[in-house]
């Protein structure tokens, strides 16, 4: 039975990647830390919930454990944000940061690796536009981002024989709570730096994932599709 699994499926962006992706799959596999989030998610959309932190071996075991055999797809949508200068950071938000965006979907896919996958074996990663600017209170975030950008354009490379696609989608500055109370000030930034002059919405986002990873052409791997209301073509 073919599965699709969404990582981090409670958020803003996952979970509107889910909506999209629902019908794509014979079964689907909604992941994050909120159980409630999840259970109603599932309801809606008649899908499995597993309640994991991938941060911790435990959390992929589980996702491991309830994902069978036959892996359609994998959206990592997963992700924390670091908004705060470096030398303003500790040390466990900084390791955290990293388990979190980085070290537990690397092993987490590392594991999912060994399922067998079937058509059309795609892994699409949500990237950000932290991964390839500058931005100053982002460091340690930009980095995270920019470590499974990589990760994901490797994989594409490596992946290529056994015909499964890796690409990523970058969003830019997407309304989810995400944002939390920065919101208000990140509307100037958006006013000055985004083309779009406005925030964009996660189901802007779904809309191309859902592209990347089940309407693509199987020669699409190992592309960055930036979706950003223009933010980088001007940078
Ligand atoms: N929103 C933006 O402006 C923006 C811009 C660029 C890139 N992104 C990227 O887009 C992705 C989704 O962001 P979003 O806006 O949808 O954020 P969000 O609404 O805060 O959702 C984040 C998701 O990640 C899950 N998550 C966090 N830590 C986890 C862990 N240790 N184990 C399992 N799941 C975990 C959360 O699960 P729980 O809530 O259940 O804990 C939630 O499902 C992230 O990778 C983020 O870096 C977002």
């Amino acid at each position: 039975m073919s599965t699709g699994i969404v990582v981090g499926a409670t958020g803003g962006i996952g979970a509107a990647c889910a909506r999209a992706l629902a019908d794509s799959a014979e079964r689907i596999v909604l992941t994050g830390r909120r159980q409630d989030a999840l259970e109603q998610l599932a309801d809606e959309l008649r899908g499995e919930a597993v309640a994991a932190d991938i941060a911790t071996s435990e959390g992929r075991e589980a996702v491991a454990a309830a994902t069978g055999t036959g892996i359609s797809w994998l959206v990592l949508a997963s992700g924390i944000p670091l908004r705060r200068p470096l030398a303003e950071l500790d040390e466990e938000e900084i390791e955290t940061a990293f388990r979190t965006n980085l070290v537990g979907p690397t092993l987490l896919l590392r594991r999912l690796l060994a399922h067998p996958w079937e058509e059309p074996r795609a892994l699409t990663v949500i990237g950000s536009i932290s991964a390839s600017r500058s931005l100053p209170r982002r460091a340690v975030y930009g980095a995270t981002k920019a470590g499974i950008e990589h990760l994901a354009r490797s994989l594409a490379a490596e992946l290529a024989p056994s015909g499964i696609r890796v690409n990523i989608v970058a969003p830019g500055v997407i309304e989810t709570p995400f944002l939390g109370d920065g919101t208000a000030a990140l509307d100037d930034w958006v006013r000055a730096r985004v083309p779009a002059g406005r925030l964009g919405a996660a189901e802007e986002i779904a809309r191309v994932v859902r592209y990347v990873t089940v309407e693509a052409p199987s020669y699409l791997t190992g592309a960055r599709i930036v979706v950003d209301g223009g933010a980088e073509a001007v940078a």
